[in-house]
């Protein structure tokens, strides 16, 4: 770990290093996070603004990862690269490109075979992709945008997810770790009924 003096902030980054931001100053976490807000908006504006076709946004595995990058390219060096370390949570980090690969096949099957409806297949892909933890940091942005894009892309309106989704102060963190138990377990109905912008 290095730089990680850099931050001025008593909350913790445990690692900085590869901000490709101006690494002689000190930044706060808000300054980071308006950052990298401020890359997701672009990534937001080029997905979400009007139905991407498939070309635009095929979900191949190749895109899954281009889809990180676009998203967190501009402020960290490693967007869009498949994480070499384990972290609390997510497979085993040798098992990343394996399930990514895996879920790109489930999702060709399930449309193939129409196995569930858009929505459903919306909340799996958030699911899975956030389970897989497949980078080293915006696994839950990178996910929720994700499902978000394959909603824009089937004709339905994106998720309008609540702001700091996950920070304790936020009323729905429960009921959002909750779901993807859940789901963990097989079961998506509350997933889905989060997703149908219920928050
Ligand atoms: N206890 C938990 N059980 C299940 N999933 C969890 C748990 N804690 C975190 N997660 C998942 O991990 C995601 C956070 O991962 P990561 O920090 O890589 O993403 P992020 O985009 O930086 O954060 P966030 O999703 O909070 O915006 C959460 O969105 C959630 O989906
Ligand atoms: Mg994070």
């Amino acid at each position: 770990m290095k730089n990680s003096t850099k931050i001025a902030d008593a909350t913790p980054i445990d690692d900085i290093s590869g901000l490709k931001l101006d690494t002689s100053r000190i930044y706060t976490l808000e300054e980071i996070y308006f950052y990298e807000a401020k890359n997701i908006t672009k990534a937001a504006l080029k997905y979400l603004s009007s139905m991407p076709s498939k070309k635009t946004a095929p979900f191949t595995f190749e895109w899954l990862l281009q889809l990180h990058y676009e998203m967190f390219g501009d402020v960290w060096e490693w967007a869009g690269k498949l994480r070499k370390t384990e972290l609390s949570i997510g497979v085993k980090a040798y098992m990343v490109s394996t399930e990514l690969k895996k879920l790109v096949d489930d999702l060709e099957f399930w449309e193939q075979n129409k196995s569930f409806d858009i929505i459903e297949i919306a909340s799996r892909i958030y699911h899975r992709a956030v389970q897989i933890h497949p980078f080293l940091n915006g696994n839950g942005r990178w996910s929720r945008m994700l499902a978000n894009i394959y909603l824009k892309q089937n004709g339905l309106q994106p998720t309008k997810w609540n702001e700091n989704l996950l920070s304790k102060e936020n009323i729905h963190r429960d009921k959002y770790i909750n779901a993807l138990k859940k789901a963990d377990l097989g079961d998506y109905k509350e997933l889905i009924s989060l997703q149908g912008n219920l928050l």
